[in-house]
């Protein structure tokens, strides 16, 4: 497995081009599977995670051309098989995204039940309650869910939890069903308005993306289509947290400022001058420590757990005792045990770390364990004196894509060793 290595410097400057959202592309590229013809999906990032949905993908029979700037032409109906294995889920939970546009579009499924991960047992209860509810037959056995649907029919839904991939995957399925489903307490994420977006463009009817209600009239079918995935909020805080970090400065460009307003109210509040565009985002520290901030992760529109590690790095070195606490998963701090081998001064009180910050870092050899712990190492490693060996980066690659070769183009020294 290979290794990155960063050599702690000075501020990071320069510039970054955004890839298209993971978040979006994941769910948009298993809803390709509702069309009945085919679709061309355009601004895919190049990521582990993409190649793994393409091979599942492939492994029901669908064809999928990989075009020149990751422009993937998908054609669902040379469907051959419903069933996602183990063997592909296991690498990539997200591939229970299949599971609401099968059983919408052919009416049956056989997806491995995801296990849990690094940050929490992830249950998909509310994705199986909401079809069993929309007259799914499901089985749970050995492992794998087993759906059956004549047709599915629109209902009510009320969701416990604000669950993303529950909503996506519900929402999906609701497209296609016989009559209208309203899912109360939906989640609002950008990548959730992507996906409707998406679905519309196909001929669905979805009403109320990014508002905790949506309303899905479903249709008889859904066109193929052209859609451009929406750029990835979460590389794009992780970029601007890293030159906050590091006292630099960065435009980050081919993004969205519009989708990250919690992350960029708490770089400014660590004393970043941040200046928005159409599609562009500048950070500048102006060579100043950044100041602690408190953090308190919620759905969206609150601040995104999926920026919490980055932050939790930016406090290790900011001027001041800060805390962070992590309200959606119940295990998302392993990367605080990784930091506090490069020398943060951090307590864990159950979902709280409070971290007092220092004003360097000392480079150690860390582990990934997830995949924003692990960016939340790089950008750790940024500001530590001497170099940070970080293993298991296969966590990164799943995320990030180039990760190296941006960075090292923002004057940082990192390289990618091979094991
Ligand atoms: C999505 O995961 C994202 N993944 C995650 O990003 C992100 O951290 C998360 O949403 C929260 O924003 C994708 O979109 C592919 P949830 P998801 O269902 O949908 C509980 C990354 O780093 N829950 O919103 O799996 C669950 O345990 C990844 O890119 C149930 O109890 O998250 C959690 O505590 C990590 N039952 C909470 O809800 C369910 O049926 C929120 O989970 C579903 C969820």
């Amino acid at each position: 497995m290979d290794k990155l290595i960063i050599t702690g410097g000075g501020p990071i400057h320069g510039g970054v081009r955004i890839a298209g959202a993971k978040n979006s592309a994941l769910p948009i590229l298993a809803g390709t599977l509702l069309a009945s013809s085919r679709v061309t999906i355009k601004n895919v990032p190049h990521l582990h995670d993409i190649t793994t949905t393409m091979g599942l993908l492939g492994r029901m029979g669908v064809e999928l051309v990989l075009n020149e700037g990751m422009v993937i032409e998908v054609d669902p109906t040379t469907i051959q098989t419903y069933s996602a294995p183990y063997e592909l889920v296991k690498t990539m939970r997200a591939s229970i995204l299949v599971l609401g546009p099968l059983v919408a579009r052919y009416g049956e499924a056989e997806v491995s039940l995801p296990g849990g991960c690094a940050i929490g047992q992830r249950p998909v209860n509310l994705h199986l309650e909401g079809l069993q509810a929309m007259g799914a037959e499901i089985n749970v056995e050995n492992g794998y869910i087993r759906a059956k649907a004549k047709r599915l029919k629109g209902t009510r839904l009320v969701l416990d939890l604000v669950t993303v991939t529950g909503t996506e995957n519900l929402m999906m399925a609701a497209a296609l069903a016989d009559g209208e489903t309203i899912i109360e307490n939906a989640a609002r994420e950008p990548e959730v308005v992507d996906l409707a977006n998406f679905i519309n463009a196909m001929g669905g009817k979805i009403s109320g993306a990014g508002t905790d209600t949506l309303v899905i009239e479903g249709v008889e079918k859904l066109n193929g289509c052209e859609y451009s995935v929406m750029p990835d909020r979460i590389e794009t805080g992780t970029y601007l947290v890293a030159a906050a970090m590091t006292g630099g400065s960065i435009m980050v460009k081919d993004t969205d400022p519009t989708i990250l307003d919690a992350v960029l109210l708490k770089l400014e509040e660590a004393g970043a001058t941040i200046e928005t565009g159409d599609d562009w985002i500048s950070l500048d520290m102006k060579g100043k420590r950044p100041k602690a901030v408190n953090i308190h992760t919620a759905p969206y529109p609150a601040f995104p757990t999926d920026m919490q590690a980055q932050f939790a790095a930016l406090n290790c070195v900011a001027d001041g005792v800060s805390t962070i606490k992590e309200t959606v998963f119940e295990n998302r701090f392993m990367h605080i045990h990784e930091m506090q081998r490069l020398g943060a001064d951090i307590q864990l009180e159950g979902n709280t770390a409070i971290i007092r910050g220092v004003e360097r870092l000392t480079g150690a050899p860390v582990m990934a364990t997830d995949l924003r712990a692990s960016a939340s190492l790089v950008i750790a490693g940024l500001v530590a004196e001497g170099d940070t060996t970080i293993e298991r980066i296969y966590h990164i690659d799943r995320g990030y894509d180039c990760i190296e070769e941006k960075f090292s183009s923002l004057g940082a020294t990192i390289v990618r060793v091979p094991e």
